[in-house]
């Protein structure tokens, strides 16, 4: 699609005398029945000094004649064009199916890396539902720029170092039992954790004695160091579980505690540029601040550092091996100013590559209670996903060649998957059973079920007809062309996505594509003529190289957004 809105946007420029990237960059996709690309002559009209109606009229007819466009026409301020569906249908259909798993893939981007850093759980709590979203964004992010040829670096900051966990080793030596946390694993540091903070606030000398035990394990103190190797290794088992689950893997997991033998080269950096001051006691970043803002604080009274100082740590190790384009922290919008000072922090010690940091924000999930009223866990969300689904497939009588319990499980996790990035990431959403896992809604489910329609006709239809064994011009019907034309809008959802870093768009086309699908199988079952597997060949294997096409695009949107596809469902 890419190519035919450059082609329209070329058009319109050399029409209007505008550059080509201004203009391309005005170009929308209206409404179905006003064609395939519209051009608002606003702005074109301020310059031209006329009013946007002549603009539209005297760019739409110095633009006919090019053979992508069946029409070019102007409606009142803008112009609208129209693709010749039979030339679309013979190229998006052959070049998907030879293109199969590397569609909507490019090299653009070869050579260029791109940090992103992404989940970074803090370790001995288990993993909360909200950290789905840190989660799953990163991983779509991830993928997409993959698809794009960039060099991922997926980078696990697990929050690993700091007082809580002088805490947890004080409470551990006090009252633990080695073979309850081989039993308990995160469960079991958890309950150990809430007693330490109750004991921080009523037992006196214990949080003390916390954090000197902290400041053990900054010295490297070997007792100190065990415990938290072994709190660590407990979590990354629990955490790697959910990880499989997910489909998410990192090149790196390196936590805050890679940095703690960094601290005081980093600190002296800092005091040399921009330089440090005390403040109540602490040790901040001596930078301008807004009126009221709490400052960038790198060590508290006691000596010990912070979450901060270890991120600009991080920050430019991860500059000094990746030489990143673009490094990415998807973290949740609490974190703003952390990530605003940390730019500026970074920016007035001299380091420009701060400008290309961006914090990848991402809103609350509401609507998700425990019984207890306290953090929902992630692995107890999915197990209901899985749970519901195959309720919900027991009660359909789904498809008997298939094994329940693995469908379920790709259903429910890409319900939960899809039906947070369906979201502008930016905005707070309610989590809803309902919507997630409803087959007829924006969702997973029915993204995934378009794809398993497509291979079971195929598998009934005698398999994709190889290429050139199809005359695509046989494809006329008008829901055929809406999904040739759902199709093409996959890849420069791809390019949108992760110029916007908004996965959303992808979820978006790929929905689109689904439902484009869905209307065609209606069709079909509306009237014999327009189902796939018809008795005249030529028209069936058009057909099915068509199912074909949509069945590697469906399944290519869907593995860059991290949901799975099961073939039968
Ligand atoms: N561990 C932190 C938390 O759970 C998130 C870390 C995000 N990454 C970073 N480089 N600060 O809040």
């Amino acid at each position: 699609m890419k190519r035919y809105e450059r082609a329209f946007a070329e058009l319109a420029a050399n029409a209007s005398g505008a550059p080509v990237d201004e203009i391309a960059a005005l170009v929308k996709i209206p409404e179905p029945d006003r064609g395939d690309f519209s051009l608002p002559c606003f702005s074109l009209a301020k310059r031209l000094r006329k009013s946007p109606a002549d603009v539209a009229r005297d760019v739409a007819a110095a633009a006919q004649g090019h053979p992508f466009f069946a029409s070019i026409a102007a409606v009142g301020p803008y112009v609208n064009a129209t693709l010749d569906s039979a030339r679309v249908v013979a190229e998006i259909v052959p070049e998907v199916r030879r293109l199969g798993d590397r569609f909507a893939c490019s090299e653009a981007r070869r050579g260029a890396a791109v940090v992103i850093d992404y989940s970074s759980p803090n370790i001995a709590k288990p993993l909360g539902f909200h950290h789905l979203r840190s989660t799953m964004i990163g991983n779509a992010l991830a993928r997409i720029h993959r698809a794009l040829g960039y060099t991922v670096v997926g980078v696990n900051f697990l929050g690993d170092w700091g007082k809580t966990f002088g805490l947890l080793a004080e409470a551990f030596e006090r009252w633990g039992d080695a073979g309850a946390l081989e039993k308990g694993g995160i469960s079991y540091l958890l309950e150990l954790y809430v007693r330490a903070s109750h004991a921080a606030k009523d037992e006196p000398g214990f949080d003390d004695a916390a954090r000197a035990m902290f400041l053990r394990q900054e010295e490297g103190d070997p007792r100190a160091i065990e415990l938290w190797t072994s709190f660590r290794e407990h979590s990354l088992r629990e955490f790697e579980r959910i990880y499989r689950r997910l489909g998410v893997s990192f090149e790196l997991i390196e936590g805050e505690s890679t940095y703690r033998d960094g601290m005081e080269a980093v600190i002296a950096a800092i005091a040399q540029k921009p330089g440090t001051r005390e403040d109540q006691g602490a040790l901040v970043v001596d930078m301008p601040y807004a009126e009221g803002e709490p400052p960038m604080m790198l060590k508290k009274s006691d000596g010990a550092t912070l979450y901060a100082t270890r991120d600009i740590a991080a920050a430019i190790h991860r500059f000094e091996r990746f030489h990143f384009e673009k490094s990415l922290y998807v973290v949740g919008v609490e974190q703003t100013r952390h990530f605003d000072q940390l730019k500026r922090a970074l920016r007035a010690m001299g380091h420009d590559f701060a400008d290309r940091m961006v914090h990848v924000s991402f809103g609350r999930v509401q609507g998700m209670s425990t019984r207890k009223g306290n953090v929902v866990f992630l692995e107890e969300v999915l197990d209901e996903a899985r749970e519901r689904a195959l309720a919900k497939m027991r009660e359909a009588e789904a498809d008997r060649e298939i094994d329940p319990e693995a469908v379920s499980e790709q259903v429910g996790v890409g319900g939960v998957v899809f039906g947070d990035l369906k979201n502008l990431r930016a905005s707070d959403y309610t989590f809803d059973w309902e919507d997630i896992l409803n087959p007829r809604g924006f969702t997973g489910v029915c993204v995934q079920y378009a794809h398993a329609r497509c291979c079971s006709i195929l598998r009934k239809g005698g398999g994709a007809p190889g290429e050139g064994a199809a005359d695509l011009s046989a494809l006329a019907a008008s829901e055929e062309i809406a999904l040739v034309k759902g199709i093409a809008r996959i890849p420069s959802a791809v390019l949108d996505a992760a110029e916007a870093l908004e996965p959303s768009r992808l979820a978006r086309a790929v929905y689109e594509a689904a439902h484009a699908w869905n209307r065609y199988q209606q069709a079909g079952n509306a009237d014999r003529s327009l189902r796939v597997l018809v008795d005249g060949n030529r028209l069936r294997l058009a057909r099915l190289a068509l199912v074909d096409a949509t069945r590697i695009a469906l399944r290519k949107g869907l593995d860059l957004l991290g949901v799975p596809t099961p073939e039968a469902m």
